[in-house]
This record gives C-alpha cells, structure tokens and sequence, in this order.
C-alpha cells in the first residue's frame, strides 16, 4: 500500500507530480491519483516537487521533510568538505555514540540506488570488544592461512604477509588501524546495480561521517582477506548466501587532524564530440 494521498485543499492542481513521475503513473482527474500501485517505485519524487505540500506517500507527509529553500550547503562549503576528506588510519579508543552511529546510517540511506531498489545491507559492527575479539581472530587465522599457502595471488599475498608482519612485529594494525567500528555493505546478487548501489551508499557514508567529524576508512584488504582467504567469515557475519560483497568501511573518532585540503589538479577530461 502507498498511502498516496493529497492534501485537496492545498493542492492547486500544478501537475508537477504527474510530469516528474517516472512511470507516468500519477494522473490528475480532479486531483492527482496513482493509477497502478504496484508499478511505483516509491522513490518520493511526487511529495518533493509538490510547491504546497499536498501530497503525502508511504506514511510519509511534507511536513516530515526539510524544507529545501534556504537549506542547502553552499558549493563552496561542499567543495571543502570533499577535498578536505580523508583516509583515516588513526583511531581514538572511545566509541562514538550511539545515536550518532545511527544518525550517519540514516542519513547514508539516502544515497540513491538504481531502479530506488535500496537493496544495500548494512552489516554493523559498533561494539569495540566485538570489533577487538574479530579482529584477533582474522589476524590470527590469516596468519595461519598464509602459512599453510594461498591460491591468492603473489602481490596480494605479500600484501597480507606485510600487515601479519606489522603486527606480529610491532603491534600495528594495519587491517583495522585500531578503528571501533566498522560496517559491511553487501547486497543481492539479483539487483541490478548492486556494485554502483553499494560503492554510492559509502561514498554517501564516508562524506557525511566527515561533516560530523567522524574517520572513515575504506577497507579493501579486510573485504580480500573475507573472500580469499576466509570465506566462512561472511556467513558469521550473517550476511545472506546470496549477497555479493560490496566493501567494508572502518569508522570512529580519528586520532588524526588534517589541517588543510590537498589539490589534485584539474580533473583529468577527455571532451568528445557528436
Ligand atoms: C576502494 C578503496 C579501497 C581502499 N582500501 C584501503 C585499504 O585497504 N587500506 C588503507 O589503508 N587504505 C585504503 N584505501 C584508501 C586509499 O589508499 C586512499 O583513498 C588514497 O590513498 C587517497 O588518500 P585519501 O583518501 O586520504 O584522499 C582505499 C580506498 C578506496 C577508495
């Protein structure tokens, strides 16, 4: 059920609903109206176009929203916030607050996704002594692994020879960088853009941890180590059979301050014509 319902006496019949539909499903008799429910993908465009806010969808009504007019962040802002992001390979112990982990979620769960599937799983690990005690464990067996031989091959297995050694050698945790918290992104095998859907919903993630001052760190090695080496992990972790694995994000306080943005230059355009 959508709840598509409109608002009669704030609706001035402007059919903007109906144009920015992407299916073409909302038609105006006297007032707007979904003609095939089922079809709809429920991606809200109808209820944020709405210059009176009549309309409300899927429980959701305008006055839920952020008004948009004088709300933005302006481009420069936005600008600084990209450039001025990132890799953070230092962590503070102290785990960042709840309510704040869930802020950064819901907020990333914005991120579009293709066909408004939303088909990305979130797998969370938010408690330091289950990151401690699963972090140990992976260093552990992988060590073992390498030990034994990997059908891996020769570059990444040096790669994890390195971060076994770092450890082992001088207590530094490469894999995790002593981070609290990290999440697993994963999703059906069946959606259509699961790898653009996924990469978006960190992308999304990873900027907005940066405007509350938060650390991210995209963690490649752990998603290799997870898939090579032990597999088993990925069903502990209860992401489901069926589910590609997208990346891992270690999150938290950083122990690091950036002063300034770096420049990367002009962005590298090839212009063609037609
Ligand atoms: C897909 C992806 C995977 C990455 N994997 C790792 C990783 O496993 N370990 C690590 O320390 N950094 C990792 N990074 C961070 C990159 O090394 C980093 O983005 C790059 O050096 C530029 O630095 P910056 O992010 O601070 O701008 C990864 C980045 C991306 C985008």
């Amino acid at each position: 059920m959508l709840n598509f319902s409109v608002n009669e006496e704030l609706c001035v019949k402007c059919g903007l609903c109906a144009q920015d539909c992407f299916y073409g499903l909302i038609e105006l008799d006297e007032f707007p109206r979904v003609t095939d429910e089922q079809k709809c993908f429920q991606c809200q465009h109808c209820l944020a176009i709405c210059p009176t806010g009549a309309i409300s969808i899927l429980g959701n009504s305008p006055e839920d929203s952020i008004p948009l007019k004088g709300s933005l962040a302006d481009e420069d802002m936005v600008a600084t916030l990209i450039k001025g992001r990132r890799s953070i390979r230092a962590y503070k112990a102290e785990p960042l607050e709840p309510e704040r982990i869930q802020k950064l979620l819901d907020v990333a769960w914005h991120a579009p996704t293709g066909v408004n599937s939303r088909c990305v799983h979130i797998t969370l690990m938010d408690d330091p002594e289950s990151v401690k005690k699963f972090r140990d464990e992976v260093y552990d067996r992988l060590e073992d692994a390498l030990e034994k031989g990997t059908s891996e091959i020769p570059y990444v297995v040096n790669l994890f020879k390195m971060v076994c050694q770092q450890m082992k050698e001088s207590n530094i945790d490469v894999l995790f960088r002593d981070a609290p918290h990290f999440v697993v992104v994963s999703a059906p095998q069946s959606a259509p853009s699961r790898v653009a859907d996924m990469t978006i919903f960190l992308s999304y993630f990873e900027l907005m941890a940066q405007s509350m001052k938060i650390g991210t760190l995209w963690n490649g090695i752990l998603k290799r180590v997870i898939e090579s080496i032990l597999p088993d992990l990925k069903e502990r972790l209860g992401i489901p059979e069926d589910h590609e694995l997208g990346y891992a994000m270690l999150f938290g306080k950083p122990a690091v301050k950036y002063q300034r943005t770096i420049e990367r230059g002009e962005a590298r355009v090839r212009r063609v014509e037609w």
